[in-house]
């Protein structure tokens, strides 16, 4: 019998911010664009810059991991953050293995518990609002998130409690 292959989660590194980078593009370029146009795509994507995913990686306040099926760079296939009690990223590459941003999204909820938080918040983007309602997420209200260049992408914002 094959056993399906698992990315490894592990915390982000700095020298990952450019293959983080990349995947945050590919993510939203391969599995959004059924739900925004492409200049909301486009202002999206400005967001997850190698330089502003470096700068994240170096906050004390933010935990990001990453997920990778093997070394070097293009061994990176998702990553995700918590900042506060809000999961703040959670992004796989399209050749992610199955099952990738879910593991992801536990690691981010072990840690909120490690950390003593009751419950997490995130803003959800369409497209992954099935994904969100399946790992047993809320839907609190519909929202909007700003982005640079006047583009706003209608967002939903969801919550959990956390069992401890
Ligand atoms: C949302 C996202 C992180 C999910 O990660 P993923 O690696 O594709 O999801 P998984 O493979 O872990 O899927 C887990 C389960 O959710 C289901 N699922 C995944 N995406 C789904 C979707 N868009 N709609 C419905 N179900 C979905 C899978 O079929 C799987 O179900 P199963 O457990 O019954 O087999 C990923 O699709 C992504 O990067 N999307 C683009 C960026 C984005 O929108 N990020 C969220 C920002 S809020």
């Amino acid at each position: 019998m094959t056993v399906p292959a698992r990315d490894r989660i592990r915390p982000a590194l700095p020298d990952d911010a450019p293959a983080m980078a990349r995947v945050f593009a590919a993510a939203i370029e391969g599995k959004a664009a059924c739900s925004y146009g492409p200049r909301e795509r486009a202002a999206w994507i400005a967001r997850g810059s190698a330089d502003r995913l470096a700068a994240m990686v170096e906050d004390p306040d933010h935990n990001l991991f990453v997920a990778e099926a093997g070394p070097g760079p293009t061994g990176l296939t998702g990553l995700a953050g918590l900042r506060g009690c809000e999961v703040s990223l959670l992004y796989t590459a399209p050749l992610a293995a199955p099952g990738t941003g879910a593991r992801l999204l536990r690691a981010v909820e072990s840690l909120a518990r490690e950390i003593g938080l009751e419950g997490l918040t995130l803003n959800a983007s369409r497209n992954a609002l099935a994904f969100y309602l399946a790992q047993g997420y809320a839907v609190l209200r519909l929202a909007n998130r700003p982005l640079p260049g006047g583009v706003s992408l209608p967002v939903c914002l969801m919550a959990k409690t956390l069992a401890p």
